[in-house]
């Protein structure tokens, strides 16, 4: 079979890796001090200056970044370069306030785009494939990110973006696509229509699907391989560090996220107290990115849940599949508690179905957890009450509903409905 190669870095020493990432880091770290007022007031205060950085293992004396400076920065103000050398603006929606904006230059969509394509390959496309991509265009980094690399790769790219359920459909039906890039819940949507098209998901031509931009379980992994003839494949990005192709999971291993660390170099770090965990150990991760030239990104605290595990397919570190931002942890009655932890013993029972919301609400003083899921079993109600009550010793509720009832994402879904009052 034809294969795209790989690239020299992906299969260099871990040695040589880590003197590459040295060398970027003091780029990055000075480039950021001299070229942004905000970061030289945040390095000052702290005391560290960019050539206190000898290893990397200094980088822990420099201040974190945050979602806060972006907004506080709010639009251009962690630009680095001026707006004549800004090629593109992206932002992120933002549940409250002002949008977080990002920018690229030339090169930096050109790094981008490269990731991007290695991501791709990564996850299994050869030569000759056509790529359907329902993520959404727009200042939303999804489409236009897995866009620009799939051409830059060669591969037939389908520029579909999100929603028009039935005509994604019929252009998979017709199209005969081999990839399909989209949210793994956007991705239930489609297989739904096609059952509903009376079109079996399992004899479309679609070989491997490219998933990420939420968190998703393994439970759904197993799920969509049953109900379709497709891999599926964890991708994983944020715009604050770039958008899609921050870590990709290797068709050959499927053990996690390889993180391009020639880009980006990661530490994962106790959420509470900020300091820098071992390999291994599970906490938040932040990156630093090596290369931006319009946005430097250093220490950028994501929010998201993993540890780094030794490199299998390439040289470079994984990361454990994501299954949860600290920022989406319910408490309720003093039980920490994720979306994905419900949704995985959702998927364990197959009289239920994947589609799924969590609503909070107020009981007297305490925080009460309703799950509505969509079933045509009523019976089943009373047993994932049990297994939630026995498993994560939570105390919900569990409303069974017909199908259809829970609204669908064409993107991210949203999981949780907060009905308490404010
Ligand atoms: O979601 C970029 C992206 C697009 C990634 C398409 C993958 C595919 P943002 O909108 O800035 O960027 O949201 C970033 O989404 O911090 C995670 O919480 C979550 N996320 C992204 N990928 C995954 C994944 C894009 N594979 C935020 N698993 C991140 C779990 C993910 N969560």
């Amino acid at each position: 079979m034809k294969k795209f190669p790989l690239e020299p870095i992906e299969k260099a020493s871990r040695k040589k890796l880590r003197d590459l990432q040295l060398s970027r880091l003091k780029w990055s770290l000075k480039h950021a001090y001299e070229k942004v007022p905000h970061y030289r007031k945040k390095f000052d205060a702290a005391g560290v200056k960019p050539k206190d950085l000898k290893t990397l293992a200094d980088l822990a004396k420099f201040p974190f970044t945050a979602k806060a400076d972006l907004r506080d920065t709010y639009p251009f103000g962690m630009l680095a370069v001026p707006m004549d050398k800004v090629v593109r603006i992206h932002a992120s929606s933002g549940t409250t306030g002002k949008p977080t904006v990002v920018g690229y230059t030339k090169k930096d969509i050109d790094t981008w785009s490269h990731l991007m394509a290695r991501s791709i390959r990564a996850a299994g496309a050869r030569p000759g494939d056509k790529l359907h991509n329902a993520y959404g265009y727009g200042l939303f980094t999804g489409g236009l990110g897995v866009h620009y690399g799939a051409e830059r790769l060669g591969l037939t790219t389908v520029p579909v973006s999100g929603g028009m359920t039935e005509r994604q459909v019929q252009l998979i039906r017709d199209f005969k696509p081999d990839i399909i890039t989209v949210t793994p819940s956007y991705m239930l949507a489609i297989c739904d229509e096609m059952e509903r098209q009376g079109f079996d998901p399992k004899k479309s031509s679609l070989r491997i699907g490219i998933f990420g931009a939420e968190p998703w379980t393994t439970e759904l992994r197993k799920q969509i391989e049953t109900r379709t003839s497709l891999q599926a494949i964890d991708l994983y990005g944020l715009s604050e560090v770039m958008g899609p192709g921050v870590a990709q999971e290797c068709i050959e291993t499927k053990d996690g996220l390889t993180i391009w660390e020639d880009h980006f170099y990661p530490e994962v770090v106790d959420p509470v107290t900020g300091e820098v965990l071992a390999d291994g150990e599970k906490g938040e991760l932040v990156f630093t990115a090596l290369t931006k030239e319009a946005l430097p990104i250093i220490r950028y605290r994501t929010r998201d849940l993993t540890r780094l595990l030794p490199g299998t397919a390439r040289v470079m570190r994984r990361m454990e599949r994501i299954t949860g931002r600290s920022d989406d942890m319910l408490i309720i009655r003093g039980v920490n508690l994720f979306p994905s932890q419900i949704e995985e013993l959702i998927l364990k029972r197959p009289e239920l179905s994947p589609h799924y919301v969590l609503e909070l609400s107020k009981q007297g003083p305490l925080d009460h957890l309703t799950v509505l899921v969509e079933s045509t079993d009523q019976g089943a109600a009373g047993k994932l009450q049990h297994d939630i009550k026995s498993y994560i010793g939570v105390s919900a509720d569990v409303k069974i509903v017909a199908a259809g009832t829970i609204e669908r994402s064409i993107g991210k879904a949203k999981r949780v409905i907060d009905k308490r009052p404010k």
